[in-house]
């Protein structure tokens, strides 16, 4: 396993995790400085794609992404997602996770439990690629967003999930919005972090969606906290050239060759 990978599950117990999402290179130039791990989302799908959901995200999506992202990275772990419908059986997910980790050179992949895909997740980390899980809401298999864990079944579907993917040997996984005593007794029945996005300050490390914590994405559920209003820099940035160039005031002198 890569040296930054178990630095990774070494971290748990010490510090949290600090991790985002990014879909280009320039974001994620600046989040390499701060970031542990750094997740090419198929969250894009949405963020930045306009697109409802996450199901209509290809390989191909990923793969180009990936290439982006990966090439301004050179401290945080470089994890990128598997799309729907691109691990649906042991021979398929090697195969494309093969080839996502020999286009974008990235050091991991995660792939989204659908609380039966063990076996699968396990053929890819036995033939050498490190694999990030993700229990709870996983938006590749559930419609409508809700919290996950308030249910005493579904409490213990969370935790048997958590305990199969660790088995499966996943490095470490994301646990998305579940309730937080849930997410709790998940983070210390594993060795392995977890990484919680809406899942309070018990897992081992946080995750957020670096479009919708700068307010750029238009999605604002009560877990994400605005840490910035880019919409409205860009906004009024956007305002004062359209005022400059219909009153001529750019380009001028210094603007001209
Ligand atoms: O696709 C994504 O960005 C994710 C994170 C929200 C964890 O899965």
């Amino acid at each position: 396993m890569k040296k930054k990978i178990i630095k990774i599950i070494k971290t748990k117990n010490k510090r949290p995790l600090v991790c985002l999402t990014a879909y280009s290179k320039p974001i994620a130039k600046i989040l390499d400085k701060y970031c542990d791990i750094v997740l090419v989302g198929d969250s894009l799908a949405t963020a930045m794609y306009g697109m409802k959901n996450t199901h209509n995200v290809t390989l191909e999506m990923m793969i180009q992404h990936g290439i982006s992202v990966k090439s301004s990275l050179s401290k945080a772990v470089c994890v990128v997602d598997m799309p729907i419908n691109t691990y649906r059986s042991i021979k398929e997910a090697k195969k494309n996770a093969k080839l996502l980790v020999k286009k974008t050179k990235c050091d991991a992949i995660k792939m989204e439990c659908n609380g039966k895909n063990f076996k699968i997740i396990e053929s890819v980390i036995k033939i050498g690629i490190p694999v990030m899980g993700h229990i709870g809401f996983t938006p590749q298999y559930y419609k409508k967003f809700r919290v996950h864990g308030l249910l005493e079944k579904d409490r213990l579907k969370l935790i048997d999930e958590a305990k199969k993917n660790e088995k499966a040997g996943v490095f470490c996984i994301v646990v998305e919005c579940v309730v937080d005593f849930v997410a709790n007794e998940i983070t210390q029945s594993l060795k392995i972090p977890t990484i919680g996005i809406g899942s309070s300050i018990h897992c081992d490390g946080q995750i957020l969606v670096t479009d919708d914590m700068l307010g750029l994405s238009g999605f604002y559920p009560r877990f994400v906290k605005k840490f910035a209003k880019l919409n409205n820099i860009i906004e009024k940035s956007v305002q004062k050239y359209n005022k400059d160039v219909l009153t001529k005031k750019f380009p001028n002198k210094q603007n001209t060759f």
